[in-house]
């Protein structure tokens, strides 16, 4: 019998959490794998929300979290604290997700011992180093890096073969977002009390009618993010709308999001969601004003149009389908895009078609497959 092979998953921010989940369960399930996980802790509560409840035990946690983390200690850490569990457990294959400064290093980090590397979610392009940052960049290193490429879309997969790399090594699997969140869908409506502690807030904010939101981009702070800030405070001032705000952990983010939004009686500040309520949040919202990229992805799903509140993004898949709109950051026109959805219909109706571009939900499956 050929050995398992051994397969480290490296991840460390709760995107990528979210977005591995779904393949380190099919790694676990399948014995041609031998499954390691290795976490970076480069966030930690919100790692840890989803590490519960997708029941994963890492066998490596480097905690390497700072308050307020500056990017070059960042990486230097995760550099040589990955590089040691590779020496350590001297895998045949290393998985890095997306564009996190765990999925650069962790990806360098194996090329420096020449252990092959493979990329969920490669080929995502911007075309502009700046937007996202330092996410863009990230994300061409570890697609020079990489030996196996799993784009979400042939969009994604067409913008690697225009960077040369070799066609063989592309592979089109779609984005294991949505495994995660059909996955966490199941476990609510098996167990609806995961997702019920919004409840004071729908009962608080009943008749009205919900925006979710979220933000966190480096490129946003700033001017960004008090753009951001000044649309939500403009758009409380209408009665018939209510905004639920989960709000990242990051200090930079807070600071403006608090002093310029408490107390005001139709914006609820609240703290990160779990993942099965940041689900219940995504279904009972309208609509979703966010810089997130997996909430780009995510809402179309359920058929929730999506206000990107950004210069560019990299997932053109959404607003081609039109289930997305890039409104940027200035707050006149975030207002303008978010006053055009909640009062013309046909408008919203264009936007809220439940459709994906960005997978089927069985991504991990055909990423254990190429593994193999
Ligand atoms: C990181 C990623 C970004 C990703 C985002 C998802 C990099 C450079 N950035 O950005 O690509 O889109 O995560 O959320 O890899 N913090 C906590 N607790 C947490 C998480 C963060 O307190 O659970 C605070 C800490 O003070 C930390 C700061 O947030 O230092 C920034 O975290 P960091 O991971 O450096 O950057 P993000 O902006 O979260
Ligand atoms: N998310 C969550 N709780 C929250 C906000 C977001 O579980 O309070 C999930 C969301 O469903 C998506 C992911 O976190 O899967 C997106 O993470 P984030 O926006 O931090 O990063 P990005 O996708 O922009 O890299």
């Amino acid at each position: 019998m050929t050995p398992a092979r051994k397969i480290l998953t490296v991840f460390g921010t709760r995107p990528e959490a979210i977005k591995m989940f779904p393949l380190i369960h099919a790694l676990d399930r399948d014995d041609r794998f031998a499954s390691r996980t290795c976490v970076s802790g480069q966030h930690r509560g919100m790692l840890d929300q989803v590490l519960e409840i997708a029941g994963i035990l890492p066998h490596y946690d480097l905690d390497l979290m700072r308050p307020d983390q500056t990017l070059d200690a960042l990486t230097a850490n995760l550099l040589t604290g990955i590089g040691r569990v590779l020496d350590q457990e001297q895998p045949d294959w290393v998985v890095v997700q997306g564009d996190t400064a765990t999925a650069m290093a962790g990806a360098l980090a194996a090329y420096y011992r020449k252990i092959p590397v493979a990329h969920v979610e490669a080929g995502l392009r911007s075309g502009n180093i700046h937007h996202p940052w330092p996410e863009e960049v990230n994300r061409k290193i570890i697609g020079t890096i990489a030996a196996l490429h799993f784009a979400p879309t042939e969009t994604a997969a067409a913008a690697l073969r225009r960077e040369n790399v070799a066609a063989e090594t592309v592979h089109v699997t779609g984005n294991t977002v949505i495994d995660a969140l059909q996955w966490i869908t199941a476990r609510i409506e098996a167990e609806p009390r995961l997702a019920r502690d919004l409840a004071p807030l729908e009962a608080r904010f009943a008749g009205k009618r919900i925006i979710g939101v979220t933000s966190h981009r480096r490129e946003n702070f700033g001017g960004g993010m008090e753009g951001i800030a000044e649309a939500i405070r403009r758009l409380a001032a209408r009665d018939d709308v209510a905004l639920i705000f989960p709000v990242h952990l990051n200090p930079n983010v807070r600071k403006v999001m608090n002093d310029r939004l408490a107390g005001l009686s139709n914006v609820a500040l609240i703290e990160p969601l779990d993942y099965p309520h940041f689900a219940r949040l995504l279904d009972i919202s309208t609509l979703m004003l966010t810089d997130s990229g997996g909430v780009q992805e995510e809402a179309p799903s359920l058929g929730k149009p999506v206000l990107v509140m950004r210069e560019t993004t990299e997932r053109p898949e959404g607003i081609d389908a039109g289930t997305a709109r890039l409104v940027g950051t200035d707050a006149d026109t975030i207002v303008a895009e978010t006053d055009r959805l909640l009062d013309d219909p046909e408008a919203y109706a264009a936007m809220a078609q439940a459709h994906n571009p960005f997978g089927d939900g069985k991504s991990a499956n055909k990423i254990c497959e190429l593994l193999a």
